[in-house]
């Protein structure tokens, strides 16, 4: 029947039988037992994320990187933070973090609310010195009292690290893209996605590109893959892919030099330019390599032009947003 889930199976490269379950994706993120989702926390959370006041010149929002008005990142090989200072890694989309096992591009915060504490006081970022600087401009800020309390109750101190950071991370899993194409198409609409995407996911399937995308936000089963799994030293001096060791930056150990969360591919057409170090400024290009550096295949253009035609089938709907009205700082400013 049309509701009935399809199965897609391919015999994977490795001679296994590796299956791929079509899901679309859900359009509520669980979240954990000490921080439920309630509207007070999503509203407040919407503010400090919008807030510039969270840096320390008063200029860097995490909207200025993550921009929810767009594909949820800044379309930059690295991002820009407090004066104009750049690092080596590309922001990623907030869109559907929410679904993402681990965050960072080397997993080094296991959930929302353990991330949105790092870029705060991340000097190239928003550059605050400590959160307790920050916990003080807040108090200070009128209004900011008044949507702790509401999200948090009013026994106690309510603003405090934790709750901003639970707050922020309760908005974030509000930012969801359901209904692309290929979510229409999961559900029994077989006419959402024309024949070259159809073609292409195919493709993808055949190919092996599955093994490691796969899932609702395709960035699992796994949560870490090597990069490049297939040494190829003209690419990685051309992409710099040799820099950036990954989860070994965060643990030392030689085994995990270059292993890498496996993004989502989720409004990937959206969230130009690709990889770690947004080294590869088009989708194109970036299936190439994922065919070469991944499965060691040299793919056609045209293999290439449908598997990006499926791609742009995961370009999801985005909800509406509504700009949330930040309290004044009455006599105060920042240098
Ligand atoms: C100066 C730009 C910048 C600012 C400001 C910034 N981020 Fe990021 N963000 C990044 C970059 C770059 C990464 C990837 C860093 C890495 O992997 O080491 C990232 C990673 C993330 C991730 C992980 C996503 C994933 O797929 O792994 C989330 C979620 C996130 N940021 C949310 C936030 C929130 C919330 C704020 C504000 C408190 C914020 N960011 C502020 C640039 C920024
Ligand atoms: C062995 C696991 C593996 C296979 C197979 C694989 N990928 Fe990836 N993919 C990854 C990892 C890991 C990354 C992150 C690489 C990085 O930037 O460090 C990635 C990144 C990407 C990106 C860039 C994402 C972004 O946000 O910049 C795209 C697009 C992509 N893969 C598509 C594909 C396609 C299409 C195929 C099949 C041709 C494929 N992948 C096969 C593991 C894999």
């Amino acid at each position: 029947m049309f509701k009935i889930r399809m199965l897609v199976t391919a015999i994977a490269l490795t001679g296994s039988l590796s299956v791929m379950a079509a899901e679309a994706l859900p359009t509520t993120a669980p979240a954990p037992a000490d921080n439920p989702t309630t509207a007070e926390k999503v509203e407040l959370g919407k503010m400090l994320y919008h807030d510039p006041r969270l840096s320390s010149t008063g200029t860097v929002s995490c909207a200025s990187c993550h921009n929810t008005m767009l594909g949820g990142e800044d379309n930059r090989p690295n991002s820009m933070g407090v004066n104009g200072q750049t690092g080596g890694r590309s922001a990623p989309t907030v869109w559907n973090a929410a679904f993402n096992k681990v965050q960072f591009w080397d997993g080094r915060a296991d959930s929302l609310e353990a991330q949105a504490a790092g870029p705060v006081t991340n000097p190239i970022e928003m550059g605050m010195k400590s959160w307790d600087d920050v916990v003080a401009r807040l108090k200070t800020i009128k209004g900011y009292r008044k949507a702790f309390d509401l999200a948090f109750g009013q026994d106690n101190e309510t603003i405090t690290k934790e709750n901003a950071t639970k707050a922020i991370a309760a908005y974030e899993r509000t930012l969801i893209t359901p209904n692309s194409a290929y979510d229409k198409y999961v559900k029994g609409d077989t006419d959402a996605m024309n024949a070259q995407q159809v073609r292409g996911m195919k493709k993808a399937v055949e190919l092996g590109c599955t093994n490691c995308h796969s899932g609702p936000a395709f960035n699992g089963p796994g949560v870490f893959q090597k990069f490049p799994m297939h040494p190829n030293g003209y690419f990685e001096a051309q992409y710099h892919f040799k820099k950036d060791k990954g989860l070994a930056e965060v643990t030392k150990n030689a085994g995990d030099e270059h292993m890498f969360k496996v993004p989502t591919l989720r409004n990937i057409a959206l969230t130009a330019p690709y990889f770690h170090n947004g080294s590869v400024p088009t989708l194109d290009k970036a299936v190439k390599l994922m065919a070469k550096l991944q499965l060691d295949k040299d793919l056609s253009d045209e293999d290439t032009a449908d598997i990006v035609a499926f791609l742009n089938a995961l370009t999801g709907e985005f909800p509406k947003q509504t700009m949330p009205t930040l309290p004044g700082t009455p006599g105060s400013s920042f240098n």
